[in-house]
């Protein structure tokens, strides 16, 4: 099965990918996890990204796209993968489609602006694993650490309140086309076009989670 999952910042994407990346033996694709990682570990790569992501922009299209080129052509990708994160412009999911890789499913998890800025502010991340909670809605089982290492949570240079505003501008410019993108390709009627699924993304992650699963027929 291969999964693309889209939505805005802290809609969920993360926490929801993990749960399908394991119910269903899918290796989870985040780019931005990629991309920081790249930061971390100093690379040349992350030396590229890191400007646009900590001003809240989208990180061109042509890094991007080697990036995940490279990665689905890896072993554990050949039966499926799930995408959290890409494409995030019509740009990059025009050039999927061109590569001839076939997707299944597009998830969409909807959410209003301002429960994510709500999500956003109490996020902790465990930076190696790319695992997220929230101080209320999803608590680790220890304040401050990780569940499955017990090392120390911290919190995204990114999710400061102004760079969310301008991750959640930037999603409505150039992210929210892809919904149209998508919807139409489906209804043109061509068999390789995905099925459009829209999630609603409130409630608890677990009502979440049943409303993905249910739409998935699972
Ligand atoms: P990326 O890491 O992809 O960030 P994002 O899309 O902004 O998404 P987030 O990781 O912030 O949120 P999420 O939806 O995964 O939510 P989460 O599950 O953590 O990208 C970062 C940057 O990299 C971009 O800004 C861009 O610069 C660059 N980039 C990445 N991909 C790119 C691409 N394809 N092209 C160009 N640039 C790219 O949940 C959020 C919080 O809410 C958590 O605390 C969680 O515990 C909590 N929560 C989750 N579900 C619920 C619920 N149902 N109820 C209550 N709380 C919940």
């Amino acid at each position: 099965m291969r999964i693309i999952l889209i939505g805005p910042p802290g809609a969920g994407k993360g926490t929801q990918a993990r749960f399908l990346s394991e119910r269903f033996h899918l290796p989870q694709i985040s780019t931005g996890e990629m991309l920081r990682a790249a930061v971390r570990d100093g690379r040349r790569l992350g030396e590229r990204a890191k400007p646009y992501m900590i001003k809240g922009e989208l990180v061109p299209d042509g890094i991007i796209l080697e990036l995940v080129k490279k990665r689905i052509k890896l072993p554990d990708c050949q039966s499926g993968f799930l995408l959290d994160g890409f494409p995030r412009t019509v740009n990059q999911a025009k050039a999927l489609r061109s590569s001839g890789i076939f997707i299944d499913y597009v998830i969409e998890i909807a959410v209003p602006d301002q429960e994510i800025i709500k999500r956003i502010s109490g996020r902790w991340v465990h930076p190696a694993s790319g695992r997220t909670y929230h101080v209320v809605y999803n608590p680790p089982k220890t304040p401050g650490l990780d569940d499955v290492s017990g090392e120390p949570l911290i919190q995204r240079e990114d999710d400061r309140e102004e760079t969310v505003r301008k991750r959640l501008e930037t999603y409505h410019l150039e992210t929210e086309p892809l919904i149209r993108f998508y919807r139409d390709w489906e209804n043109q009627g061509d068999p390789a076009a995905p099925r459009y699924i829209q999630i609603n993304g409130m409630g608890t992650v677990e009502q979440v989670r049943e409303r993905i699963l249910t739409a998935l027929g699972h």
